[in-house]
């Protein structure tokens, strides 16, 4: 029995995701390298999101609201896949943007992520703080009562911690569909390498995976702030995630473990090693990642690969959580490739 069971939920990924070999670079480091492909989980070209966004707008139509409102920097894959969400569930759509990363090239502002949320149709706001969580949900607040009224009801997808995460449901199952994965194959990983940004998925997929009766380490690599932060937000986040579902799973500090290894120069950066984990995935095996979370994640698998930190008996896990549409907001990731 799912511990999601519960909760109302809307289907809207194409589940259960694949979980494929990585032969070649299984073959280069002489191990067993496999990813989770929830890159493919459909939804305006995929990724993680759409787990997460099963539970909200679960809850949205519940409640009966007719407009969705969430916030997310102007690269943000889960504002494109709420966007597609509100669509395929006819609700109105509204989406802050906020100013997280540095960047001025017109593809950021133009390319990718923007250019599919405009293509949908969502009414776009711009917030001009990108390290507000707080501030970001407040203002989306303020619409919601801006909405009300006009007669509308909105439900909000919020960004900071300070709220039920009912996103980490989504991975909470994620995970609970990779353990039957694994079991099926009769395979205990020596590892899950997942990105930790809001924390939703390592969260979840922690809880998920601890439920299955799984003790494989869940290795959460920082995209957004640093270790000690980061462990915090997992916490907080695993509490409150355990709260809401009301099961009794004990999960340590100790089994947290956050690696800032990949993180600068910051947010929505790509450094040397990630660009060369990209393109080094992409030659070996035509899968593509993505600058902001996926590029970072496979970036520190890459590396403990090359440390020879498996062995040839080995089974190592990568989520791979999409993202690959703000490939096209980096077009510097090609220049003299
Ligand atoms: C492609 C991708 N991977 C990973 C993450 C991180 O997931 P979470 O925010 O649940 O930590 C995100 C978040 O936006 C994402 O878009």
């Amino acid at each position: 029995m799912s511990l999601t069971e519960n909760f109302p939920r809307v289907e809207l990924s194409h589940r259960p995701t694949p979980l494929e070999r990585l032969q070649n670079v299984g073959a280069e480091f002489d191990t067993h390298v496999w990813i989770k492909r929830d890159d493919c989980t459909g939804l305006a070209l995929g990724g993680n999101k759409s787990r997460q966004l099963e539970f909200y707008i679960g809850q949205a139509l519940e409640q009966g609201a007719d407009t969705l409102l969430t916030t997310g920097a102007v690269q943000s894959n889960h504002v494109r896949m709420t966007v597609a969400a509100a669509r395929k569930v006819g609700l109105e759509v509204e989406v802050q943007l906020e100013h997280r990363v540095e960047r001025d090239q017109p593809e950021y502002h133009q390319s990718g992520n923007p250019y599919l949320v405009k293509l949908m149709g969502a009414k776009i706001h711009y917030y001009p703080e990108g390290e507000d969580e707080e501030g970001a949900d407040l203002a989306l607040e303020r619409r919601a009562a801006e909405l009300a009224a006009e007669g509308r009801k909105a439900y909000v997808i919020p960004l900071s911690n300070a709220h039920t995460p009912y996103g980490a449901l989504g991975y909470v199952d994620g995970a609970e569909e990779l353990a039957a994965q694994l079991q099926e194959l009769d395979i205990e990983p020596a590892r899950f390498i997942v990105p930790s940004g809001s924390a939703s998925t390592h969260t979840g997929f922690l809880l998920g995976v601890r439920a299955s009766g799984c003790k494989t380490p869940v290795h959460g690599v920082c995209v957004r702030r640093d270790a000690v932060s980061q462990k915090q937000r997992v916490a907080t986040k695993l509490r409150a995630v355990i709260d809401v579902i009301g099961c009794n799973i004990e999960i340590g500090d100790d089994e947290i473990l956050c690696d800032d290894s990949m993180l600068a120069p910051g947010y929505g950066l790509p450094n040397e090693a990630t660009v060369a984990a990209i393109k080094y995935l992409a030659r070996r095996e035509g899968i593509l990642l993505d600058p902001t979370y996926s590029g970072k994640t496979f970036a520190v698998l890459l590396a403990m690969l090359q440390q020879g930190r498996f062995g040839k008996n080995d089974h190592v896990v990568f989520l791979h959580t999409g993202g690959t549409v703000s490939l096209f907001a980096y077009p510097e990731l090609v220049d003299g490739a």
